[in-house]
């Protein structure tokens, strides 16, 4: 059985939707699902609308909720998740602390690996809208605060294992890191430009940090065509990934 308020995903080879367990009704555009059924069913069962269109079902991922959550900016892209992911060897005993939070999807899939997230977003619509996400997700160690890190990091008192920072003014952010981050922990900020991304550099030496690096990762997906498969020609920038262990 599937649990109450738990995310599910609707697939019928064509198309999906993200919907989770209530007593609602949800419109799939070929009939109406009366979502209370799925309460009824296992993940791998499959549910038809009352024009009886089938769609599997199934439990969301993480690029689920990347894909169909509601996005208040542009979220950090799965390639530069899976380096902070990887190059901070993130764990489950692992508390982390994020900033801005924007639609929420880089905390959604800390939150899957750690045991805890703390983010913070200081725009009050986009804090509610991550909320509703984290929410979606089914995220119960993923908290959204309302504020503004730079002011509020004077404030914490807690202390994290893994820092994030995917916000303007992150240099600003990194005076206070070593009050909150745990001795062996990291910071990992994301910047776009190279201006912002000197700065961090910058206020990362005063700070004096371990194991810096600033790197950036290129994804190229390889296309199958009519007249032959290469690598796309489309090499896209997102930006610039700093690492500093303290
Ligand atoms: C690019 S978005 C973050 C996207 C997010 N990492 C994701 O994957 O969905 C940057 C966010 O940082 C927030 N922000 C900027 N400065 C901030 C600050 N000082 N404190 C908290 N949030 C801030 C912005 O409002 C914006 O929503």
């Amino acid at each position: 059985m599937i649990a109450d308020d738990a995310p599910v995903l609707l697939k019928d080879g064509k198309c999906e939707h993200l919907v989770a367990v209530s007593d609602d009704e949800f419109n799939t555009g070929y009939g109406t699902i009366k979502l209370c059924k799925l309460r009824e069913k296992e993940f791998g069962d499959t549910i038809s609308t009352h024009l009886n269109h089938e769609y599997i079902i199934q439990r969301p991922r993480a690029p689920d909720f990347f894909k169909h959550c509601k996005r208040t900016g542009a979220p950090l892209m799965p390639k530069d998740i899976g380096i902070i992911l990887a190059y901070t060897g993130l764990g489950s005993e692992d508390s982390v602390l994020d900033a801005g939070t924007g639609s929420g999807i880089l905390a959604i899939y800390l939150g899957n690996v750690a045991k805890k997230v703390v983010t913070y977003e200081k725009n009050e619509e986009f804090a509610r809208v991550a909320r509703k996400n984290v929410e979606t997700a089914g995220m119960k160690n993923v908290k959204v605060r309302h504020g503004d890190i730079i002011s509020e990091m004077a404030n914490l008192n807690e202390r994290f294992d893994v820092i994030t920072l995917d916000m303007m003014d992150a240099d600003q952010v990194i005076l206070h890191v070593r009050d909150v981050l745990n001795s062996g922990g990291y910071l990992v900020t994301y910047s776009p430009f190279f201006e912002q991304m000197k700065k961090i550099r910058t206020a990362i030496d005063m700070e004096k940090f371990s194991s810096v690096q600033t790197i950036e990762c290129m994804e190229r997906e390889i296309k199958f065509e009519r007249r032959g498969t290469r690598p796309s020609t489309r090499v896209g920038h997102t930006g610039f990934i700093t690492i500093a262990r303290l």
